[in-house]
């Protein structure tokens, strides 16, 4: 395990650093205000050949590795934990199962616009009575012919309905459990795919999620994603990676905070000294700056190890689950270091401390990563 950044990584990361502080910081406040979509950045963003950066070049990609995905995420969640999970959600979820399991037309047609940024990928999973227990999915996709008939509805769809390619997930053969589900591609626009209302967030307010509901629509039969019956272990495999998304978000959402309150400590003074002197301020600082490195470690390394090929989904769950706990935990302490200051609309930390909130839920609440890792330290229980 080396998880050492490169040279090239910390380029990146400048390059993205200047990005988020001159496109995306400015900004943040209002978007959160207004429940409003970065637009202009993400088309940046595509532009920059952000959008793609673990595909390869033939794909519309960068060509960059997973530990540079995580980058990306980290510094854009930095300054708005929003933007974050909207490049989190497009590369991890919207993209990767059409690059892993699409056939050459699928990836050509699909995976290509989306590397490039010229499209926004969503993944469809969810469902009311399908959130921590996947494979309870009820939506339907019925063969007829040349196509399928899909039926049903799914909930909190990140960058819905901003996407426009969809992965999603529906039982093509009922009763008999995960083995039963399929994964299709879907496009934003065909007959009877509509939206629900954009969701009003406590947190993550740029970006965008709604509901999905399909109303008898037909989906090409060249629009399943890999086999039939395959679709629930294809969603799984997708999680894995979407989770180094999801702690590389908490990550620099909690960096930003810690960023800002080391910064006020040095500046207030009371008690005749600045703060950050005393310590009762300084032992927090320096309790957050050690559960950053450890997140920062977890997730650089789950990168790593994907990168690699190599079985990662414990350790990908592990710095999810970490990297989204210390984030509450650092978000709070830096609001806390500011006192009262903090607490006011319009400071970071405030957006900061609502954004971290989301990251120990979706893609897995903490207590699914929990159930995740010791499946993994444990095997099957006994029958
Ligand atoms: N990779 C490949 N296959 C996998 C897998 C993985 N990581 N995990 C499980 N599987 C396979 C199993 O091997 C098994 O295969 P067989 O049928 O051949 O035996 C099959 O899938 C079923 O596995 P389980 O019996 O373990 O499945 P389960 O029903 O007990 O569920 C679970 C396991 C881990 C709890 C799963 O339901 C889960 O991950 N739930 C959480 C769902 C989730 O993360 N949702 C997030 C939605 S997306 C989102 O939040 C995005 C956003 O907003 C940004």
């Amino acid at each position: 395990m080396l998880f050492q950044t490169t040279p090239a990584h910390e380029e990146l990361r400048a390059k993205i650093r200047a990005f988020a502080e001159e496109e995306v910081k400015p900004i943040a406040f209002q978007l959160d205000q207004d429940n409003a979509f970065p637009d202009e950045a993400i088309k940046k963003l595509g532009e920059l050949g952000l959008m793609g950066i673990p595909y390869p070049k033939e794909y519309g990609g960068a060509g960059l590795d997973v530990l540079s995905y995580a980058i990306a995420v980290e510094e854009l969640s930095r300054v708005d934990g929003g933007t974050g999970v909207i490049l989190s959600a497009h590369v991890s979820l919207g993209s990767w199962p059409i690059f892993a399991y699409g056939t050459e037309e699928q990836k050509q047609k699909y995976l290509v616009p989306l590397a490039k940024g010229e499209k926004i990928g969503a993944f469809g999973l969810t469902e009311p009575n399908a959130g921590s227990d996947a494979g309870g999915t009820e939506t339907t996709a019925v063969l007829k012919g040349d196509h399928y008939v899909l039926n049903g509805g799914k909930i909190f769809i990140t960058n819905a309905p901003k996407a426009d390619t969809y992965v999603v997930f529906a039982v093509t053969t009922p009763d008999i459990g995960t083995r039963g589900i399929s994964a299709f591609i879907v496009e934003k626009g065909w007959k009877g795919f509509s939206f629900g209302d954009h969701y009003d967030k406590m947190g993550i307010r740029s970006s965008s999620t709604a509901e999905l509901i399909f109303d008898n629509v037909i989906v090409p039969k060249e629009n399943l994603l890999g086999k039939e019956g395959e679709g629930f272990k294809i969603a799984m495999a997708t999680l894995d990676g979407g989770r180094i998304g999801i702690a590389s978000q908490a990550l620099g959402i909690a960096q930003g905070a810690y960023e800002n309150a080391l910064e006020y400590a040095k500046e207030r003074i009371q008690f005749g000294k600045p703060i950050g002197f005393q310590q009762t301020i300084s032992f927090k600082l320096a309790d957050m700056a050690t559960k950053l490195r450890c997140a920062r470690m977890l997730i650089y390394s789950a990168a790593e190890l994907k990168e690699a090929h190599v079985p990662y989904g414990m350790e990908s769950a592990m710095a999810k689950m970490y990297a989204s706990d210390i984030a509450l935990e650092v978000t709070n302490d830096a609001l806390q270091i500011f006192g009262g200051a903090g607490f006011m609309k319009g400071m970071e930390v405030e957006r900061a401390y609502r954004d971290a909130k989301i990251t120990t839920i979706y893609e897995g609440t903490n207590e699914i990563q929990r159930v995740v890792i010791s499946s993994h330290l444990l095997g099957k229980p006994p029958k």
